[in-house]
């Protein structure tokens, strides 16, 4: 059964870092999964192929097919590498800014891809739905998990075109 998670886009700022505690409940669980990037990326795709589309390396491949490759193993290395970049340093006040510029690096890079707020929620529903199958999921652990999307989402889509 897909599991469907309606998205709200966030409206109130959620400001970085997060509290200690809440970061180290994303970090504990981010690290049960990081080293899965290329199966991540395929939930991702698998869930949403009109997000593979948009990837000028895999657009109307046959996901099965390529799921292995070297590049689509490099390309998901990339992806969720930045992504730990990020879940690294959440949780610490004097990384604020530093996670700002990353985040916003990201929006433009990402703008200029056509990657729209509708394709990173898709992106964040794909990659909740595989971390909380994979590890205790539980209420604490799914706020903090929102919050830290929330903000992440919040600064990229300042950046980006819709
Ligand atoms: C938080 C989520 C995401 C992160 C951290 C992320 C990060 C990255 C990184 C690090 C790269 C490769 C390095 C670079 O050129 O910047 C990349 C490439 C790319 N991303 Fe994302 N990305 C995210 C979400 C998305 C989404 C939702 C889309 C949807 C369209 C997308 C589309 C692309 C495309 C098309 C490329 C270029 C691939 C290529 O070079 O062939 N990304 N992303
Ligand atoms: C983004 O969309 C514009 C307008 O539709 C198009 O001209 C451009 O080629 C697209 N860029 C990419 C990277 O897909
Ligand atoms: C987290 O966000 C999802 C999607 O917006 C929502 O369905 C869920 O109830 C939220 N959970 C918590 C604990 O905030």
């Amino acid at each position: 059964m897909k599991f469907l998670i309606v998205l709200a886009v966030a409206t109130a700022t959620v400001a970085f870092p997060l509290a200690s505690e809440e970061a180290i409940e994303v970090q504990t669980a981010w690290n049960a999964v990081k080293d899965n990037q290329a199966d991540m990326l395929y939930a991702v795709f698998k869930d949403y192929p009109e997000i593979q589309d948009k990837f000028p390396a895999f657009a109307s491949q046959d996901l099965e097919a390529i799921k292995n490759s070297e590049a689509f193993t490099s390309h998901a290395k990339r992806i969720f590498g930045q992504l730990s970049s990020i879940f690294d340093q959440i949780g610490v006040d004097s990384n604020e800014e530093e996670i700002k510029a990353s985040l916003e690096r990201i929006g433009e890079t990402h703008r200029n891809r056509n990657a729209t707020k509708e394709d990173f929620g898709k992106f964040r529903n794909a990659l909740t739905k595989y971390v909380a199958s994979r590890v205790t999921w539980n209420e604490n652990l799914a706020a903090a998990w929102n919050k830290t999307f929330d903000g992440i989402f919040e600064i990229i889509f300042s950046k980006l075109a819709e």
